[in-house]
């Protein structure tokens, strides 16, 4: 047997431990589609540019059309003594045409093909999470839009601070992730880059057509150019693209986890604000009454991990000289963790929040039930109109900072009778400041407060379906 997978020059055969301490592909295998990608394009390039014969090419295809289907069937036998997924699939490929398989990596080395593998995947995960990144907004909006009119209490400082309506409160996530979506579009752009014919650091002696490979495999811009990486140096070793796609991740997990945190509260029993539907929640083993949010729960716990992978990636990549170092095998568990902690959340959000659609009818069924009269009960304690009446007066000539005050002592004196300011009769209120006439009621009241904040980017009914309308046709759901 040879000492080694590939190579003559080895003395010794490696130990069982660090031969599973250097290879990659009990994790790396999940590149096979894009590494066939990646060869086909490299392949029919050389066999373009007269590198290889057309048989070769012909051969090569033929290899990897089988090795693919072997891969999809599982009968593919993956070895542990062949390191990672190219060298996996590199030597079935020989196997299965001979020469021609031999031939494949004629002007490539591992590290282009690696770094082009990863962008591959990546680039098609990253419209994945587009797609339900949009899916999770239109859910958000849709949920809106049937509540508009229903108030809740905004809070600063987790105390009741002004009435706002639950369609804006919701809205305030759907900005969030529409700019998770324009993160993951710019990150996009840069991983849509051919490392490829950049060979294991200084480029190649044979005369590849780089923009060829690039647009087979559909690296190129708005406009059709192919995108090629143009330092073959920083080509092979560079991982910004996976860092930054780590931290728009993290960032979309933050935005889940705020969401999360909001979830669970509301439906607390002091809150009573919604309910989750009951399959996205579990039981206790001791108190038979309980029914906990688990996934909101376990959504904000995975955020932790995320942003764990984030600080994994950049550190990974500190102190690295050019250009290619085996560190970089590390950079694949949590980039592919990231994927799917990211996209396994945003599936489970759009049914939690909008519901399941059926398949036969459409109707969406299951997604998040508001009780109103909780969020107006909860927004009528805690004086939320307060400031209202404080612009009131200001609007009568009083200056702000006297209002203010003015309003401060009335709050004071009403929660020491147990009411809200609306359930004072004129005469108390007049008490307080002679300006104040029989109008103050509707401005005391919920809706009034509401209607009042009519400026753009408030949550005054009309800028609300002014900003649902906006959203449906940015998702094309309008
Ligand atoms: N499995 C390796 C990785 O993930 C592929 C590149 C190996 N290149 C090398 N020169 N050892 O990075």
């Amino acid at each position: 047997a040879k000492a080694h997978a590939w190579s003559a020059l080895f003395a010794e055969p490696m130990s069982e431990l660090v031969q599973r301490y250097t290879a990659s592909v009990f994790f790396d295998k999940r590149l096979w589609k894009a590494d066939i990608q990646g060869s086909l394009a490299h392949a029919e390039m050389l066999a373009a540019q007269g590198i290889i014969s057309a048989q070769d090419w012909a051969d090569i295809q033929r290899g990897l059309q089988q090795i693919a289907q072997e891969i999809e069937a599982g009968t593919f036998e993956w070895k542990l003594a062949l390191e990672d997924v190219h060298l996996n699939i590199e030597a079935r490929l020989t196997q299965l045409v001979g020469d021609a398989g031999k031939r494949l990596h004629t002007g490539r080395s591992r590290n282009d093909q690696v770094a082009t593998d990863v962008r591959l995947w990546l680039r098609d995960e990253i419209d994945g999470l587009i797609a339900l990144l949009r899916e999770l907004q239109g859910a958000l909006v849709d949920v809106a839009e049937r509540h508009v009119d229903v108030i809740l209490p905004g809070f600063t400082h987790l105390q009741v601070a002004q009435p706002v309506s639950f369609a804006h409160h919701l809205l305030a996530y759907v900005e969030m992730f529409a700019r998770d979506e324009e993160r993951l579009r710019d990150v996009r752009r840069r991983t849509n880059r051919l490392p490829l014919g950049s060979a294991a650091l200084a480029g190649t002696t044979y005369p590849l057509d780089r923009e060829r490979v690039a647009r087979t495999l559909g690296m190129v811009d708005e406009r059709g150019e192919p995108q090629l990486c143009l330092n073959s140096l920083d080509a092979v070793s560079d991982r910004d693209f996976a860092i930054e796609f780590t931290a728009a991740a993290s960032l979309i997990m933050v935005h889940i986890s705020r969401l999360s945190e909001e979830l669970i509260l509301w439906m607390s029993q002091n809150f009573g604000f919604i309910r989750i539907a009951d399959r996205f929640t579990t039981g206790s083993s001791i108190m038979p009454q309980k029914k906990n949010p688990d996934v909101p729960e376990l959504a904000r716990g995975k955020t932790g991990r995320v942003v764990g992978h984030l600080m994994g990636l950049i550190t990974l990549m500190k102190g690295q000289p050019l250009a290619y170092n085996k560190d970089n095998q590390e950079d694949k568990e949590p980039l592919f963790d990231t994927v799917d902690t990211v996209r396994d959340t945003l599936r489970i959000f759009v049914d939690m929040i909008g519901g399941e659609r059926d398949p036969a009818t459409g109707a969406k069924s299951g997604g998040i039930t508001v009780n109103r009269d909780a969020m107006e009960a909860a927004a009528r304690r805690g004086f939320a109109t307060a400031t209202d009446l404080a612009d009131y007066l200001v609007k009568k000539g009083v200056p702000f900072r006297d209002a203010h005050e003015t309003v401060a002592a009335a709050v004071r004196a009403a929660s020491e009778r147990g009411r809200d300011l609306s359930e004072l009769p004129l005469a108390d209120l007049q008490a307080f400041h002679p300006a104040i006439g029989p109008d103050v009621y509707e401005v005391l009241s919920l809706r009034g407060s509401l209607q009042a904040r009519n400026t753009v980017g408030g949550t005054a009914p009309a800028q609300v379906q002014r900003q649902i309308a906006r959203h449906r046709a940015r998702l094309g759901t309008g």
